[in-house]
């Protein structure tokens, strides 16, 4: 704790050594950095003030333009968006729009303070409401110095963006459970203090494999309710923790020596190892919700629900290769659990990696489309 309060105190004075003071604004400046506001009502490229109660937060937003069907009443913060047209438009429904952030890890102040600077001009020049730190690699032990370097560059970088503007929103994309999920054996707490609040990844949960080697769930409930419990057993609140979930499925191969595409339900998969377990979900591909629902269109394939996750699934022979594949995804009703699960706990917010990933080119897309945004406001109170 006494390395964490000091981390937090270190900033203040760096900040002023080495914040240009073109930087040091205590009000907007429309033409800061010489890049002029880009929407026809110039307050609409401010920092976001608005407060919300319940964060629904998710990635994405590059098919926001076409078709009817995408929410804006449903999202309150778009993640890695892209764009001043976004900007503009997602300021005017009131939502705020973040960048990524990839920061050194190292202990050399010089680096880190060109990070945090070419942050800063990020975030003016593009009229952003803040940043995500997505750092996903694995670390020795939770003894790693790069989790020391990690903690300080977000806490850094955290404090400089609040100096200017409190209103910038910081947040941090975190596995499952803060306990080792694929070596990533973070300084959780110290992160969580650091920043806004966490975005819980409840998805590719079977990164690795420790049990059959065979297709499943992406994002079952039920281990997404042991992960936040275990954050909050770790000493981090419901209220610093927005679930992610996924709005994408995986596609398996099977390769069982027998396999009925009507009627077979486990199917196994290759050996493709991760981090050092030797079944994972890299022998699947990442396929989009809508996607997925085109698939079961045009197959018009029957589509399973596991009695025990409530989550669909279904088989299918590709045209072309002959190959039987298993795809898992989650729908409205299989994330239903999830927004409950966060409504009733008072989590800070959910909200989907990604909310592109639907179809707004046809009928159907679009009509899935509302059931996924209706059922994801369902996680406000
Ligand atoms: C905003 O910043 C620009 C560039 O630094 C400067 O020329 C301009 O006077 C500033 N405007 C206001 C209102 O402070
Ligand atoms: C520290 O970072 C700066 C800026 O990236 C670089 O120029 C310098 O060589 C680094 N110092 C060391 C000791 O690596
Ligand atoms: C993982 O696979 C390799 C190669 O087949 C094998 O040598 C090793 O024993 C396996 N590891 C475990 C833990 O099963």
């Amino acid at each position: 704790m006494c390395r964490t309060a000091l981390l937090l105190l270190l900033p203040v004075t760096s900040l002023a050594r080495l914040l240009p003071s073109e930087y040091r604004l205590s009000d907007f400046n429309h033409t800061l950095g010489s890049v002029d506001c880009p929407c026809d009502d110039v307050s609409l490229c401010e920092v976001l003030s608005n407060e919300v109660s319940t964060e629904l937060f998710g990635f994405g937003s590059s098919n926001y333009a076409s078709g009817p069907g995408f929410d804006w009443s449903a999202m309150t913060t778009i993640a890695w968006g892209e764009g001043t047209d976004l900007v503009c438009k997602a300021h005017s429904e009131g939502v705020r729009v973040i960048a990524a952030a990839s920061p050194p890890l190292t202990d050399n102040q010089t680096a880190i303070d060109e990070f945090i600077q070419e942050t800063i001009k990020s975030m003016q020049q593009n009229f952003y409401d803040g940043i995500t730190f997505d750092w996903e690699s694995p670390v020795d032990s939770p003894d790693d110095p790069l989790n020391t370097y990690y903690l300080d560059v977000v806490s850094q970088t955290t404090a400089a963006l609040k100096s200017i503007n409190p209103n910038y929103q910081v947040s941090l994309c975190a596995a499952w459970s803060p306990f080792g999920i694929d070596g990533r054996w973070y300084d959780y707490i110290g992160l969580a203090n650091a920043v806004d609040f966490l975005y819980v990844m409840c998805y590719d949960v079977r990164s690795q494999i420790f049990d059959q080697c065979v297709a499943s769930a992406n994002s079952p409930i039920n281990l997404c309710r042991k992960g936040i419990e275990e954050f909050n057993a770790a000493g981090i609140p419901n209220d610093k923790l927005v679930l992610g979930m996924p709005w994408y499925g995986y596609r398996y191969e099977c390769v069982n020596d027998v396999f009925d595409p009507k009627a077979s339900k486990t199917c196994e998969i290759a050996q493709v190892p991760f981090r050092g377990v030797n079944c994972s979900d890299a022998a699947g591909s990442e396929i989009a919700y809508g996607s997925i629902r085109n698939i079961v269109r045009s197959y018009d394939a029957e589509v399973f629900r596991d009695g025990y996750m409530n989550v669909p699934f279904f088989n299918y022979v590709d045209e072309g290769s002959g190959k039987i594949y298993q795809i898992w995804y989650d729908d409205a009703e299989s994330l239903q659990g999830h927004y409950d699960f966060v409504r009733e706990n008072g989590l800070r917010g959910a909200g989907p990696y990604r909310f592109d990933q639907v179809d707004l080119d046809s009928d159907d897309g679009v009509e899935e489309t509302k059931e996924m945004f209706d059922a994801l406001k369902t996680a406000a109170n």
